[in-house]
């Protein structure tokens, strides 16, 4: 799956499907699997590295995990967030960051929001780097939406959610994710734009899915959105495969012969 398969995809009506990555060994295993993308998410701030929210995230986190992932990954397609006011400065300090970034492995960048970023958006995509749009729930504006709700519900936001999602189409977005917006504005919004809409939180009508890799594999047990789907017990069945691990050494059952070494 290469960028221009994002819009083949939505063309033939067949889903596209992209998961969080954030490290080596998942990047492997990912890449045996038919997922269509990686995104290397500024969730790796949380998921990762333990803080409250993704404005932890800065170029150096990101371009530390995308060059793992990419070691990992194979022939997929890897996604980078740009980290929380990395693309707010001058164009030329953004253009830094994106080399670097891109340099580093990855085939497009995301960001934030539309107002103030289109400009940016244009300068990215006529010079090489496929761009990736994010609306609705912007995490990186947490602060200013007062926490993790759902956007677009009064008539208002969700006609500004649409202006937004033209303006990046306009300025040369690829693809658009849609995170915590009712079903409804994300079908109306999927079927008004050229480029696909990926969905989080938005339903089932949006022409791809994304989920954060720990969520979908059980591995964040004390965190459950609404959108999440559990594919996997991952916390339950790695925490039975250390005890057993321990009980075994304790019980002097591991190591066995088959373990060890003999001059
Ligand atoms: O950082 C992230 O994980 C994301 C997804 C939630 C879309 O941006």
């Amino acid at each position: 799956m290469n960028i221009l398969d994002f819009q083949n995809k939505k063309n033939a009506k067949e889903k596209i499907t992209m998961i969080t990555c954030y490290d080596y060994s998942s990047a492997r295993l990912l890449a045996e699997t038919n997922i269509d993308c990686l995104l290397v998410g500024d969730s790796v701030a949380m998921t990762m590295h333990g803080y409250a929210n993704s404005l932890a995230a800065t170029v150096d986190m990101m371009l530390s995990h995308t060059a793992a992932v990419s070691r990992g990954a194979g022939k997929k397609c890897i996604v980078t967030d740009l980290p929380f006011l990395s693309y707010r400065g001058s164009i030329d300090q953004t253009i830094q960051a994106v080399q670097a970034i891109m340099q580093a492995g990855a085939h497009a960048v995301k960001l934030e929001g539309a107002a103030g970023n289109l400009e940016l958006i244009q300068c990215l995509v006529e010079s090489g780097v496929p761009v990736m749009g994010h609306l609705g729930l912007t995490p990186q504006f947490i602060h200013q939406l007062g926490g993790y709700k759902v956007q677009g519900t009064n008539s208002e936001s969700a006609e500004k959610m649409k202006q937004d999602a033209l303006a990046l189409e306009k300025a040369g977005c690829f693809a658009l994710v849609l995170e915590c917006v009712p079903a409804k504005l994300a079908n109306e919004m999927t079927a008004m734009l050229t480029i696909p809409s990926i969905g989080i939180g938005a339903g089932a009508g949006t022409d791809g899915q994304v989920l954060v890799y720990q969520d979908l594999l059980g591995l964040n047990a004390d965190f459950l959105p609404k959108f999440v789907k559990i594919y996997l017990q991952g916390s339950k069945q790695v925490k039975e495969g250390i005890e057993n691990y321990i009980q075994e050494v304790k019980a002097g059952e591991f190591p066995k012969d088959e373990h060890c070494y003999y001059a």
